[in-house]
């Protein structure tokens, strides 16, 4: 198969994961007889750098024409003083709108290896941890009209139904890939939108007869993570709660540093990147844990081209990789082996079968 991939590596620590995620792709192509062509767009605070804008009309154009986007991390406390407009985070938003990814995919795991670094009591996820976040990410309260109104500000929480219905309909099919269990987390006992978004969910669930639906209010959600993590499977929730929740569920697998996420719209196209940020302070310096992005290319080879096998073989190897004690200083227990981002990206590659 030939790809074509747009590559944005952003800020920070961006771009040294981004290369070992390439080098595994590069490896894995070698392998299974695939070719991947690499196209290397600006976004971000290097993108306000150096063309004053932190998406240039460019690299929205490109991202569009490609098969799929790997992206590593923007930002960073030197764009922190830029007017809001101009935030690297509107690089993101912008991808988000501008390529239509309306469907976020964050899984939330935790490793045999790494259960050590999971900050809830043992027994409490005994048997492992494998929480998949879909978050709605271009509708809500990111993307509804905002302003000032003399000394006022606003913001709206706004959805369609038929934006309701597209996220739901994903939730509900993954659903059906996994456990057979969905819960939707909503504020139904206060917003309106919530009401639409709970009634939508029903709707759906009707198609999906097979898969146990429940309704969450997002605070109680929030304690429910901590107070027993191992309820849920896939969670379904909107825009703003997904950014919350997604954190949380991450926090509590211990392994925020190793988690991919996957962005997606109704065709195979998708965005993928790692959830934690672009770590100004390690950049350049091969600390960076390249995991999370290696991931991300895997899960890209998955939902956007089908390659299961080639997926499986990267997350097989990231586990080996672990098994054998490779550990960046933000994983590292005592008695395994320190190691730097290239290290790490080696160990991977040698361990692609
Ligand atoms: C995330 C981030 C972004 C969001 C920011 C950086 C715009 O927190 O991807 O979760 O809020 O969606
Ligand atoms: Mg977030």
């Amino acid at each position: 198969m030939k790809i074509r991939l747009a590559l944005i590596p952003g800020d920070g620590i961006g771009p040294d994961i981004v290369k070992e995620a390439v080098r595994v792709l590069d490896k894995t192509a070698d392998i299974y007889g695939h070719e991947f062509e690499y196209r290397t767009l600006l976004a971000g605070g290097c993108a306000i750098d150096r063309t004053g804008e932190p998406l240039p009309a460019e690299t929205l154009e490109c991202a569009k024409e490609s098969d799929a986007v790997l992206l590593g991390a923007v930002g960073g406390p030197k764009w922190d003083n830029v007017p809001s407009s101009l935030r690297p985070e509107k690089a993101l938003l912008g991808l988000r709108g501008g390529l239509g990814l309306f469907c976020n995919l964050r899984p939330a795991m935790l490793y045999d290896e790494l259960a050590g670094a999971c900050p809830l009591r043992s027994e409490l996820v005994e048997g492992g941890l494998n929480v998949m976040v879909v978050r709605e990410l271009t509708g809500g309260i990111y993307f509804g009209e905002r302003g000032r109104d003399g000394d006022s500000a606003y913001d709206t929480m706004r959805y369609s139904k038929g934006e309701v219905e597209r996220i739901a309909r994903k939730a509900f099919e993954i659903a059906m890939k996994r456990n057979k269990k969905l819960t939707s987390v909503d504020k139904a006992n206060i917003l309106e939108s919530s009401r639409l978004w709970r009634a939508t969910v029903d709707e759906v669930a009707a198609d999906y007869p097979e898969v146990a639906v429940n309704h969450l209010y997002v605070d109680n959600a929030a304690m429910q993570l901590v107070r027993n993590p191992k309820q849920f499977d896939v969670i379904l929730t909107e825009n703003m709660f997904g950014d919350i929740l997604s954190d949380e569920a991450s926090m509590i697998t211990g392994s925020i540093g190793m988690l991919p996420s996957a962005s997606l719209r109704s065709d195979s196209f998708g965005m993928y990147e790692p959830i934690h940020g672009s770590a100004p302070d390690i950049a350049g310096q091969n600390k960076a844990n390249p995991l999370a992005t290696i991931l991300s290319a895997a899960m890209m080879l998955r939902y956007s081209f089908s390659l299961t096998k080639e997926a499986d073989a990267i997350e097989k190897a990231v586990e080996d990789t672990l098994r054998q004690g490779w550990r960046t200083a933000d994983i590292y227990t005592e008695g395994c082996r320190l190691c730097g981002t290239v290290e790490m990206g080696d160990a991977v590659i040698s361990n692609i079968k």
